[in-house]
């Protein structure tokens, strides 16, 4: 007999277990899955090219946010990370997938950046491979793969890493279709899938992230192929800032 719910983590866990090996994305057992998506490095995927978010390179280029110790979160082949790098930051970059994070140390190491890389769960590092307080934790299209009931377990990955003071920024899914799935968060559960990411509006941004103050919340500008940042207009790109 199975009675072993007990706390919250429990809890999670087993809501994690309900979608299918195939449709899991996120927990320590999706690095398989990442690991294939990013093993053909020539495929026509927008990201892999290592150009960094042209929000990421607006907030700096304001002086909204300055360099400091930065986490990025589900950093896949290291394009933000290593832009941080270079300007200055001492970075800490996570993803659960070894390959993209090899990938991401073979760019480091062509550029000279000196980025922490750590492989793994974001969630399950939180406190010990990731510790300490960052200035900016960035995430460029990790969250909207997570599954509703995880954004527990971000919001309390962002209340422990993010320095007071300190910044959050994201770029997801827009709504609308054009960029992820907008059935509401019990069809994820019912149809055990995630359908390709979720989509969020920016009513539920603002209500997720609400324990932070938003400094910027807009669409990604639509850069062109020639353009030395990374651009997709499916994509809300927000800021927020965590009280001093
Ligand atoms: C769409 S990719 C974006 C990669 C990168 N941020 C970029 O924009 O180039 C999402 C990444 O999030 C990572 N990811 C998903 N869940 C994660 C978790 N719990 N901890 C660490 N990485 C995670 C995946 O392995 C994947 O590389």
């Amino acid at each position: 007999m199975d009675r072993n719910i007990r706390t919250v983590e429990d809890v999670l866990n087993l809501l994690d277990d309900l979608f299918t090996p195939d449709a899991d994305r996120w927990t320590s057992d999706a690095g398989a899955w990442w690991d294939a998506f990013y093993a053909d490095r020539s495929r026509p995927v927008p990201f892999f090219e290592a150009k960094p978010d042209e929000n990421l390179a607006s907030y700096l280029d304001r002086r909204l946010i300055t360099p400091g110790r930065a986490l990025d979160l589900g950093c896949g082949p290291g394009r933000n990370a290593l832009y941080l790098d270079s300007l200055g930051f001492q970075v800490d970059a996570v993803d659960l997938s070894p390959t993209a994070v090899g990938w991401a140390e073979e760019r480091a190491r062509e550029t000279g950046a000196n980025i922490r890389f750590h492989r793994g769960d974001a969630f399950a590092l939180a406190g010990t491979e990731l510790s300490g307080r960052y200035d900016l934790i960035y995430d460029s299209g990790c969250f909207h793969h997570l599954p509703p009931h995880r954004r527990i377990s971000y919001l309390a990955l962002l209340d422990q890493l993010l320095a007071p003071g300190g910044y959050f920024a994201l770029t997801c899914f827009t709504d609308g279709e054009s960029g992820g799935s907008d059935l509401p968060d019990a069809a994820f559960y019912r149809d055990a899938r995630l359908h390709g990411g979720l989509a969020y509006t920016p009513h539920s941004l603002r209500r997720i992230f609400s324990n932070l103050t938003e400094v910027e919340l807009r669409l990604m500008r639509d850069e062109p192929t020639e353009s030395v940042y990374f651009g997709e207009p499916f994509l809300w790109t927000a800021l927020f800032r965590r009280d001093a």
